[in-house]
């Protein structure tokens, strides 16, 4: 059968094939794939013991929970990218950016410059932006970003509760806030972080892929720039 762009038989990009584990060819099959990485990772990363004893705002915790998420997955899992990307920081600078970055958050939170879940939100968008990684930016960055809220006092954030890699209103709510963050104005996607639930073409029963540890609240409401 020939593989076409309809959803559900998209053929993996160059970018996905690249150092993958399983035999797969398939877009829907990685994802299905990944999600189940992905879950073992946020049980390793949200486990009590694990909060209380690590920091996640440390270079090598950074590297460490990619490799988590995405160990079944990737060969090259944890280790930064060597080639450029349309989106992040020159190879070159991805060393240097990632310290920075946890260095200011570290004084964010020690000084109380922002509320613990804008700390979360920040790291968030600083980490997507530096794109260290070849694949896994956005679920490693989401991820980091619950562990700092939860270690910090918070709650895990929600991101909509849906599955926002999946394409949707609610991945476009969530990409337009983050590039309105790239010109360093939080609130929309502090906002979309902790919503209860956003529209999304991906069925609602599929929010526990995303967001295991909570049960959704059960009102569904539009938000964000993007949502109709
Ligand atoms: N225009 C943009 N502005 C800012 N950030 C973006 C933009 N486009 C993509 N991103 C970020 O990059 C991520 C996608 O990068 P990558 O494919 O490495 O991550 P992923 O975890 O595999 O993807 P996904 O978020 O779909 O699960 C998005 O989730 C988002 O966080
Ligand atoms: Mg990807």
């Amino acid at each position: 059968m020939i593989a076409t762009r309809s959803p559900g038989n998209t053929p993996l990009d160059p970018d996905e094939l690249d150092g993958l584990i399983p035999d797969l060819s398939l877009k829907r099959d990685l994802d299905e794939f990944e999600r189940k990485n992905i879950l073992d990772g946020y049980n390793w990363a949200l486990s009590p013991r694990r909060l209380r004893f690590r920091d996640p705002l440390t270079e090598p915790y950074v590297r460490q929970l990619h490799r988590r998420m995405f160990d079944q997955t990737w060969e090259w899992v944890g280790r930064y990218r060597n080639s450029e990307k349309k989106i992040g920081v020159l190879v070159h600078e991805i060393r240097s950016s990632i310290p920075v970055l946890l260095g200011d958050a570290q004084y964010w939170h020690a000084n109380k410059t922002y509320a613990i879940d804008e700390v979360a939100v920040r790291v968030h968008n600083r980490l997507v932006w530096i794109h260290p990684f070849p694949n896994g930016n956005g679920s490693h960055a989401r991820l980091l970003a619950d562990v700092v809220a939860v270690k910090y006092g918070s709650i895990p954030l929600t991101w909509g509760r849906i599955d926002i890699a999946a394409i949707g209103p609610a991945r476009e709510a969530y990409l337009a806030a983050l590039r309105i963050a790239d010109n360093n104005e939080f609130q929309g996607l502090l906002a979309f972080a902790r919503a209860s639930m956003v529209h999304s073409r991906v069925s609602p029963a599929s929010w526990h892929l995303r967001f295991p540890f909570k049960k959704p609240a059960g009102r569904i409401f539009a938000l964000g720039p993007t949502v109709p």
